[in-house]
């Protein structure tokens, strides 16, 4: 292990000198040149559970545990317990003291705990949303940040209208100081904004109310587009690039396949063919994708109707660690960040870190660290479409190694014994390369027929 973490140690040496990192601040009152590259953090699923507390009574450490007996509980959580405020802390104490140089953060939703329906409220809600945003400015008060909202960030769960709300009219004032008059005003309507990075002027981040288009949400029932999200994602898009400005989309809920179980989308079918439309229409506009809600670590490729990898997306692992009773597996608590090329937004590569749970509460101390940095640990060029359709064929081969190493990563290194049967990495290595049905089922077909499932 010892010597593990020293090699690891060494990547990073190496890592930070290759970007141009840890580089000391040009003295004050001179031009500092441009940077070699810009970075950005990535954080989601908080899921502050406030009731979280040490107590003899197992069924009572956390509401989140729906009177289950919590399993091992310590100061920085338990893996039967949405996080403790201590938790979600240590992780934004990471960021600040880490010393990277970043531009902005995207924050993709999912504050609130899960319990029961009537154990929370619309205020209650609100008020862990407003917890969770006055602890990051307090912490980042000259960071940019980019939220966007989860299905959990509503009262009842879920049920994300499609006209103006309580909650979107109070996150619209949470979150003014980061955003402009028309973003605020498009959230405080349907949930969802656009809105210019203001260090780097040619790139917009359009922050997507998905939620709406969500399985459990009654409120979308038939319709085809809920406030309007689909037309206004298409002109905005449009304008984008009329103005010759890249875009990175964020959201919660994901487009694409679940890759922990056969031919399910995150979303509705019906809404996730809309979107891909729409992603593979403006391709050349969108420098990348970012999302959350699974809670697990994996990533996918768009590729056209021809088969050519066009955009690449990333699903970013949860802070909490909560899992409910029947699952094995879990997460560690993850956060990440991403490096890209400030010429043209280009992703270069993504640095992951983690909190192991275990050895967190053993210790008494918080030790967030690098789980492993994309390019290195898979031994691509950049996060291009195309170097990631090339790895996930990489994957796709019997016992290939990298793929054990992803899997591994899936669960933000929880257990890694845990071991992934030929169906089941059918399913994650068809996710990974077909968002839309058509390419999806084609590509389950051909896997079962050569893998004689
Ligand atoms: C919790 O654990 C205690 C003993 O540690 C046991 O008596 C009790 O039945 C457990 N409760 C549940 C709900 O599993
Ligand atoms: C957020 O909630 C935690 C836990 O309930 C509390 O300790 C903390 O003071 C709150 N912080 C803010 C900024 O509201
Ligand atoms: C949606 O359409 C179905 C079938 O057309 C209908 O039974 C159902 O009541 C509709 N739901 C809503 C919320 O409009
Ligand atoms: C963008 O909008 C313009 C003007 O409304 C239209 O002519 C053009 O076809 C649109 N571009 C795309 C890719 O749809
Ligand atoms: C996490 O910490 C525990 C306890 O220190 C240790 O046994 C385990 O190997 C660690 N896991 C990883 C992935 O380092
Ligand atoms: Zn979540
Ligand atoms: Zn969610």
């Amino acid at each position: 292990m010892a010597l593990l973490d020293a090699i690891f140690c060494c990547l990073l040496t190496i890592w930070h000198c290759q970007r141009g990192l840890g580089l000391p601040l040009a003295p004050s009152g001179f031009q500092s040149p441009a940077p070699a590259v810009g970075q950005f953090w990535h954080v989601t699923d908080l899921h502050l559970d406030p009731t979280y507390h040490i107590t003899d009574d197992l069924t009572k450490v956390c509401a989140s545990s729906k009177g289950i007996n919590a399993s091992d509980p310590g100061p920085f959580g338990d893996v039967m317990c949405d996080s403790p405020y201590h938790l979600i802390l240590s992780a934004f104490d990471f960021i600040k003291n880490s010393e990277q140089e970043a531009s902005f953060m995207i924050w993709t939703g999912d504050s609130p705990p899960h319990v029961p329906v009537h154990e929370l409220s619309t205020d209650r809600v609100i008020s862990v949303i407003a917890n969770m945003t006055t602890t990051i400015q307090s912490l980042f008060p000259n960071l940019q940040v980019f939220p966007a909202l989860g299905n959990h960030d509503y009262w009842p769960q879920d049920q994300l209208p499609t006209f103006t709300s309580k909650v979107y009219s109070a996150v619209a004032n949470l979150w003014k100081p980061w955003l402009d008059e028309e973003a605020i005003h498009t959230l405080r309507k349907g949930g969802f904004y656009s809105q210019k990075v203001s260090t780097n002027l040619n790139l917009r981040i359009i922050s997507l109310n998905t939620n709406l288009y969500y399985g459990p949400d009654v409120v979308t029932l038939n319709e085809t587009d809920p406030a309007n999200q689909f037309e206004w994602l298409e002109s905005t898009l449009n304008i984008s690039q009329q103005n010759k400005e890249k875009v990175y989309i964020i959201a919660h809920i994901p487009v694409g396949y679940l890759p922990y179980s056969m031919s399910t989308t995150a979303m509705r079918e019906y809404y996730n063919e809309k979107l891909i439309d729409i992603f593979r229409k403006y391709s050349n506009v969108i420098a990348g994708q970012f999302y959350g809600h699974t809670h697990r670590d994996s990533i996918m490729v768009l590729s056209d109707k021809k088969g050519n990898p066009i955009n690449s997306l990333f699903v970013a692992p949860a802070v909490t660690p909560v899992k409910n009773a029947l699952q094995k597996q879990t997460n560690n608590p993850g956060i990440r960040l991403f490096q890209y090329d400030p010429h043209d937004y280009t992703l270069l590569d993504m640095l992951q870190y983690y909190l192991n749970l275990t050895d967190a509460n053993l210790k008494g101390e918080a030790n967030w660290k690098p789980e492993y940095i994309l390019t290195q640990t898979y031994d691509i060029e950049d996060l291009q479409p195309k170097s990631l359709h090339g790895l996930a064929k990489q994957f796709a081969i019997p016992d290939s190694k990298k793929f054990i190493k992803y899997y591994n990563y899936f669960f933000v290194s929880y257990d890694s014994s845990v071991i992934c049967n030929a169906k089941c990495k059918a399913f994650q290595v068809c996710a990974i390369m077909n968002l839309d049905h058509k390419s999806y089922v084609d590509c389950l077909k051909q896997y079962y027929v050569r893998h004689n499932l």
